[in-house]
């Protein structure tokens, strides 16, 4: 028997609430699907760094390395001044375990309220993948004459060749994959999404290496080039023109918050950090809700999904779409999928997708 080992990061807020339901869930699918799961479960938050000031060191994070993948909760106390965390936690694993990939799907199920009119369950069903190291979270820039009337401060939009390119291949291979699995005579286009109207260098860049790439390697792959504000109009009247969507990091954050909403909100939206070649972790995307902490009101599914995910990645394929249809099924027996609203609590959500799996 194949055993994984899998190190949980359940941080603040609610995410140990929903983390011990994803992890009721995984438990659920080794059993039925004969895997071995082994959680090693680590502190790193904000209460940890409120009683001893650290996050998270460098070997902390190179000891992620000796784990199958990373689960996590949420990231972000109210005690805690906004970035502290957000850069010195979950940035830091991103960048120095090379999670390139932010691999976001949007998926709408059946019996999930869209606030899309006329929009159903076929016309809500594509993945943005977002570039995870580079660009504006990468940090360059600076601050001079702070605090005075001529405060000059820049956040520069850093992409070098590679990493375009190695983004670009994992979103070609997908929708290679994601054309040959479905055999329509007409698959939807792969989408570039940047705004090289006006960000003519790093636009270039991405728009040379995506013809480049798709003309040489993948000629029969279609594609198509979006502005990213046309993108937020287009995710909202014509959903279903998408199927695989390519993005730089910050274009991807915003955008992919937008796909989050139009497929029933942060109560089901879920994402991976994947390194192909590395270790990947993975998460729901909605924050640590403070408010809701401890009242069993929060909506475990997003968490749910990102374990889902997280065993599909570790090839665990027939229990990964086990885990899927239990919580399609369980979107057509919520009455809502917002905090609270559920018609359930937390752990009877957890509940009802272990025992569905
Ligand atoms: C996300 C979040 C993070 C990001 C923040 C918390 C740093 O918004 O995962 O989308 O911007 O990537
Ligand atoms: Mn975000």
């Amino acid at each position: 028997m194949k055993t994984y080992k899998i190190a949980v990061i359940a941080g603040d807020g609610t995410g140990p609430e929903v983390v011990a339901e994803g992890v009721k869930v995984l438990k659920a699918a080794a059993s039925t699907f004969k895997f071995g799961l082994d959680f090693t479960y680590f502190d790193y938050g904000g209460d940890r760094y409120l009683k001893t000031g650290k996050i998270i060191s460098d070997e902390e994070v190179q000891e992620l390395k000796n784990f199958d993948a990373i689960y996590l909760g949420a990231i972000g106390h109210p005690d805690v001044k906004p970035g502290i965390l957000e850069t010195g936690l979950l940035l830091k694993i991103r960048f120095d375990l090379d999670q390139y990939i932010n691999l976001r799907p949007v998926k709408l199920y059946p019996g999930v309220d869209c606030p899309l009119k006329d929009k159903k369950p076929e016309d809500i069903d594509f993945v943005v993948i977002r570039e995870n190291t580079g660009g504006i979270y990468t940090g360059h820039g600076g601050v001079t004459r702070k605090g005075t009337p001529d405060e000059i401060a820049t956040q520069v939009m850093v992409y070098d060749r590679r990493t375009v390119d190695r983004c670009l291949k994992f979103a070609f291979e997908l929708k290679k994959r994601r054309n040959e699995e479905r055999e329509t005579s007409r698959p939807k286009p792969l989408h570039l999404v940047h705004k090289r109207n006006v960000l003519m260098n790093c636009g270039d860049l991405w728009f040379r290496a995506f013809e480049e790439m798709g003309v040489k390697e993948y000629p029969d792959i279609s594609r198509e080039y979006m502005h990213v504000d046309a993108t937020t109009m287009w995710f909202v009247k014509n959903p279903e023109w998408f199927d695989v969507v390519v993005t730089e990091n910050l274009f991807g954050d915003i955008i992919t918050d937008l796909g989050a909403m139009i497929q029933g909100g942060m109560g089901i939206a879920a994402g991976g950090n994947i390194n192909p070649q590395g270790v990947s972790m993975f998460e729901p995307i909605g924050g640590s809700a403070p408010k809701y902490t401890g009242k069993k009101m929060i909506n475990p599914l997003a968490a749910i999904e990102a374990g889902r995910m997280m065993i599909d990645f570790l090839g665990e394929h027939k229990a990964a779409s086990a885990i899927e249809q239990a919580v399609a099924q369980a979107c057509t027996k919520l009455k809502s999928l917002s905090a609270g609203k559920m018609g359930y609590n937390t752990e009877e959500v957890g509940d009802m997708v272990a025992s569905a799996v």
